[in-house]
């Protein structure tokens, strides 16, 4: 009783109702939540502790920033979902911050895209300054070797480094990313090796122009860390995946390298295991065994996850 008067009693104030209704949309920085709400930082960090204090939010801080989102446990979790389902549909306030935070998202995204198209030539230089690739690369083959994959779909595909690797186990890959100047180069590269079985194409890894259960692999590596839900990602990962298909997420192990944030535009400073293993279940997938490749000073980590077969009822029903 006292957990449900706290979350009302947190959440009984016009901001702090659209603060609810933004950060049940993804992770924000208080600097994006001040500019969608345009009021002072210390007004809406002043909600956001009260908030958190009741259990309605989470707060994780990352290098130095600090992101907010709805409370994804908890009985604080519980009440804000509930809340937000009360929330008046076609609100005048609520419709223009989702105007605002859609604006602070294609922002972000054309950030991220400049970033991508200005260092295309030059991204497997930076990679490899980040940790040895053949390691990771044998780790990441060794997922799918031993068996025959029919359809991958290699998700941020860049240079189409990964479709490289992966080629001799598949029968056929597609590498999906939205910037042209990436795939340039992946389709040369692709040419020059006469991988006959691999193709790229453009389209946003959010929305991915596939159908559903149309691929037994899936790779995303080293996108997440660019991502403003990653864990959308791994949603779209596994509508995509057919039963008893295979996802592997390469990634960083959570690391302190700020720079990578200043000059190559990373959002997220790697992720714990408990985060991403989240967002497989969540996504209906089952986790699989976890590879660590530790560098200097960036570990690499393989997470990889199994979609399940749907469980046959004695009537004959799926569920
Ligand atoms: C760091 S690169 C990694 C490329 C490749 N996976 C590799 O490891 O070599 C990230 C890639 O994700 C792509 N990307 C980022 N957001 C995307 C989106 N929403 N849809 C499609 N591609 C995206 C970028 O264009 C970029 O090529």
């Amino acid at each position: 009783m006292e957990t449900l008067l706290t979350g009302l009693r947190a959440a009984a104030e016009p901001t702090r109702l659209r603060l609810l209704h933004l950060l049940a949309q993804g992770e924000l920085t208080v600097t994006e939540i001040t500019q969608i709400l345009g009021q002072s930082q210390p007004r809406v960090s002043r909600h956001l502790k009260l908030m958190c204090e009741a259990g309605l939010l989470d707060r994780f801080p990352e290098g130095a920033w600090v992101f907010y989102r709805l409370a994804a446990k908890g009985r604080g979790g519980a009440v804000a979902r509930r809340l937000l389902d009360l929330l008046p549909e076609g609100d005048q306030t609520l419709t223009l911050d989702q105007q605002r935070l859609s604006a602070i998202r294609a922002v972000r995204v054309d950030k991220a895209q400049a970033y991508f198209s200005d260092n295309a030539s030059r991204w497997d230089e930076i990679r490899s300054l980040q940790v040895d690739e053949a390691e990771v690369e044998k780790a990441l083959a060794a997922v799918f070797a031993g068996r025959r994959v029919h359809d991958l779909v290699d998700m941020g595909t860049g240079t189409g480094r990964v479709l490289e690797v992966l080629a001799p186990h598949v029968e056929r890959a597609v590498g999906i990313d939205l910037s042209r100047e990436m795939l340039s180069i992946a389709r040369t590269n692709l040419e020059r090796l006469c991988l006959s079985n691999c193709m790229v194409r453009q389209g946003d890894i959010a929305q991915l122009p596939l159908p559903a259960a149309s691929a037994d692999a899936v790779t995303i590596h080293q996108v997440l860390h660019y991502a403003t839900d990653p864990g959308a990602l791994v949603a779209e990962a596994a509508r995509v995946l057919e039963p008893g298909g295979t996802l592997a997420i390469v990634d960083f192990a959570p690391h302190g390298e700020e720079s990578l944030r200043d000059q190559h535009a990373h959002r997220r400073l790697g992720f714990e295991d408990a985060e991403v293993e989240g967002w497989l279940r969540t996504a209906g997938l089952e986790p699989a065994p976890v590879f660590r490749l530790p560098g200097k000073p960036l570990t690499v980590v393989v997470w990889t996850a199994q979609k399940p077969y749907p469980h046959i009822t004695s009537t004959g029903a799926t569920r």
